[in-house]
């Protein structure tokens, strides 16, 4: 289970603190098979949503959980619309930018500890990929479970993802069938955060593509409704809360 990270460890809070006290920041994120890639970087993590990704954001109503809220672009975006928005991250920095920021409520938490001291939602927000926090296809069924005892009936999930089988790199198709060959999913992608001195923990990232969604949720009390947006690989999905049965 992904706990709360450390000062030490806290790789992502760092470049984000970094950015918003004006030092250019640029994280790494390594895979488990050496490949390396520079993260989106402070400039997309505190921009206002783009026209898209705000209408994504729109379709979270009522009262919104915002899942790994980094420096806090969609929660200050459905804040200033008048939701009432709880954000949690598993990084206490990002949490720290989010409150400087003016995110009213941030607190440091893992999607995996979610639990009714936070009260229940209408909607949950994982948004900028992060529909993969849901790691693998085992704990991908507790959050989900833990996440519909969250939601009030009704309620609904938007998410943004990627079909990693869409890219063209040889690199990325022979780490899906590496990964496959140890019974894991393709797109589970286990990796971790470098910024200067930090690293983070290993975790796990599960990118899926619309069947293997659809998949991951039977029998976890929610269901695909729509895909909302789609733009190559990525594609932003709202999920409906099915009845307690
Ligand atoms: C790619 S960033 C996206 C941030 C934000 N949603 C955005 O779009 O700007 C992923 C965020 O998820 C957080 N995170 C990672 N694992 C988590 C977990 N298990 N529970 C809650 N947050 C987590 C990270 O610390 C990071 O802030």
């Amino acid at each position: 289970m992904r706990k709360a990270l450390t000062t030490e460890n806290d790789a992502f809070g760092h470049a984000l603190m970094d950015h918003l006290e004006g030092r250019p920041a640029h994280e790494l994120i390594e895979r488990s098979d050496g490949y390396l890639d520079v993260s989106a970087g402070g400039d997309t993590y505190f921009a206002a949503p783009t026209a898209q990704q705000a209408r994504i954001a729109e379709h979270a109503v009522g009262r919104v959980l915002d899942v790994g809220c980094g420096a806090g672009r969609h929660a200050l975006y459905l804040q200033e619309r008048g939701r009432e928005v709880v954000g949690i991250d598993v990084s206490p920095l990002a949490i720290e930018v989010c409150r400087r920021r003016g995110v009213r409520h941030a607190r440091v938490m893992s999607v995996e500890e979610v639990d009714g001291s936070l009260g229940r939602f209408d909607s949950v927000v994982m948004l900028g990929n992060n529909l993969a926090l849901l790691g693998s296809a085992a704990r991908a069924k507790r959050i989900l479970k833990r996440l519909h005892r969250a939601v009030v009936p009704g309620g609904r999930l938007i998410g943004e993802t990627l079909d990693p089988y869409q890219s063209g790199d040889p690199d990325h198709a022979a780490y899906h069938a590496e990964n496959r060959s140890k019974g894991r999913m393709g797109g589970q992608v286990r990796m971790r955060v470098r910024y200067k001195k930090y690293r983070s923990p290993w975790f796990d990232y599960l990118f899926l593509s619309r069947d293997e969604l659809e998949a991951v949720l039977v029998g976890t009390g929610w269901r695909l409704a729509e895909v909302i947006a789609e733009s190559g690989p990525c594609y932003a999905v709202r999920i409906e809360r099915l009845g307690d049965s």
